[in-house]
């Protein structure tokens, strides 16, 4: 039977119990699924003639009735052949699993709406995450179409716009923090601990990883077998797990007979996975004040720590960092090149590939999927506060051209970028 459980010292939960973390030993929790009676359910291939998308994968996912599903068409994103980018770079299959393209412009989608169906399942009214801005952009989301209600904290002045904007356009009640994510997630805990009655949707909640492993399902499928590398942002230390256990799932049934290596990638200044990756640890030090433009992935303490750290060791893998520069450049490097517009957070992939290659860790030949999490929109302001303005100029047709002669000739697009 499928059934939750401790990844710390295995104790086993009932899959509908309300639990976020160990009752014995504190360690958090994940959904084991019952492969043999999986295997039985898929052996119709019933579900291949679903179109790509979370619930294509309803087999392999733990919601019990049809009924409870609150969708708003997640998953089904394109995975883009990346020519123009891989020829830059040095290398010969790489691809871009655009996240951006779900419903709220995250991979968040994908859990949530697995989540969200647990939630009503279960019979709560109230949701509750914290969030670096993508979590709470997209419960509040899911929140209302479902019709409950929802908490968000957020650390305050740290979250792209966009995502700020979401999650207040859907309704949600929004509380601005003053520390960063781990703060804020620790005050979501404290309040879960004194009402039972609100659903905490983190990823430390095992449904939510739940959903976002369809996107290893995704990228099998749309290869026709799994990359050889699948390189992936790092913050909370939810999806890189997620994607490992959805390539483990999908070889257990059979339908696969390979795996790729896990690659993990942090910014410098928010980076206690690639830390303990380096050091060869099997336990993560929080960062106390983690610092980065990407600050979807703004995090010290990753709840999912240990599950991130498996992925990587599992499947020999690798763990690196990138600066903001970096970043920065990759996003408009991606933007320029494949039109692929994804926010700071999500070009750290891209960003760490020269490196990977020059040393060595990835091969020119190798076929490797980037992950772009986010879709570029949800922090705009990063473009105009980074890159510069466009110049303004009289409607005045040799104004017109005397500024762009200039543009031209400086192999300029914006102006200069402010200091602030
Ligand atoms: N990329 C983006 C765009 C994100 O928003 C996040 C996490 C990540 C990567 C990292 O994923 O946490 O599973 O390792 N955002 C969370 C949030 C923390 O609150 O939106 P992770």
């Amino acid at each position: 039977m499928t059934h939750l459980k401790c990844i710390e010292c295995g104790t086993t939960y009932d899959i509908d119990e309300i639990i976020y973390k160990c009752g014995k030993c504190d360690g958090i929790l994940e959904v084991v699924t019952d492969i043999e009676e999986l295997r039985n359910k898929i052996s119709t291939d019933k579900w291949k003639g679903r179109s790509l998308s979370v619930w294509r994968y309803i087999d392999f996912l733990p919601i019990k009735d049809k009924i409870n599903i609150v969708t708003l068409n997640e998953g089904g994103t394109g995975l883009h052949r990346c020519k123009r980018l891989a020829e830059k770079i040095g290398l010969k299959k790489l691809f871009i699993k655009f996240e951006g393209e779900n419903p709220t412009g995250s991979f968040k989608d994908r859990g949530m709406t697995v989540g969200v169906s647990k939630a009503r399942e279960l019979g709560v009214s109230i949701v509750i995450c914290a969030s670096t801005g993508n979590t709470s952009a997209s419960l509040a989301a899911y929140a209302a179409k479902s019709g409950k209600q929802c908490i968000v904290l957020v650390p305050a002045g740290k979250i792209g716009v966009g995502k700020l904007a979401q999650a207040i356009a859907h309704g949600a009640r929004l509380i601005q923090v003053k520390g960063n994510f781990d703060d804020s997630l620790d005050m979501v805990f404290q309040l879960c601990e004194r009402n039972n009655q609100i659903y905490l949707l983190n990823s430390i909640n095992p449904f939510r990883i739940e959903g976002q492993k369809t996107i290893a399902f995704e990228v099998s499928e749309q290869l026709g077998v799994p990359p050889d590398c699948m390189v992936m942002p790092v913050g909370n230390a939810g999806n890189i797990s997620a994607a490992w256990k959805g390539f483990n799932e999908f070889e257990a049934v059979g339908l696969t007979n390979s795996k790729p290596r896990m690659i993990g990638i942090q910014a410098e200044g928010a980076s206690p996975i690639v830390n303990a990756y380096r050091k060869k640890k099997i336990r993560v030090e929080p960062i106390l004040f983690p610092e980065t433009v990407a600050t979807a992935i703004r995090i010290g303490n990753p709840v999912s720590w240990r599950k991130a750290l498996n992925s990587i060791y599992e499947s020999n893998g690798y763990a690196e960092t990138v600066t903001d520069q970096e970043i920065l450049d990759a996003q408009r490097l991606l933007a320029q090149t494949e039109g692929i517009f994804a926010e700071p957070a999500s070009a750290t992939p891209i960003a760490s590939l020269k490196k990977l290659l020059d040393q060595g860790v990835i091969n020119k030949s190798d076929s490797i999927v980037c992950v772009a999490t986010g879709h570029g929109l949800k922090d705009a302001d990063v473009i105009t506060r980074v890159f510069g303005k466009p110049i303004e100029v009289e409607a005045d047709i040799d104004a017109i051209e005397k500024s762009l002669n200039l543009l031209v000739k400086y192999d300029r697009w914006l102006e200069e970028p402010s200091s602030t």
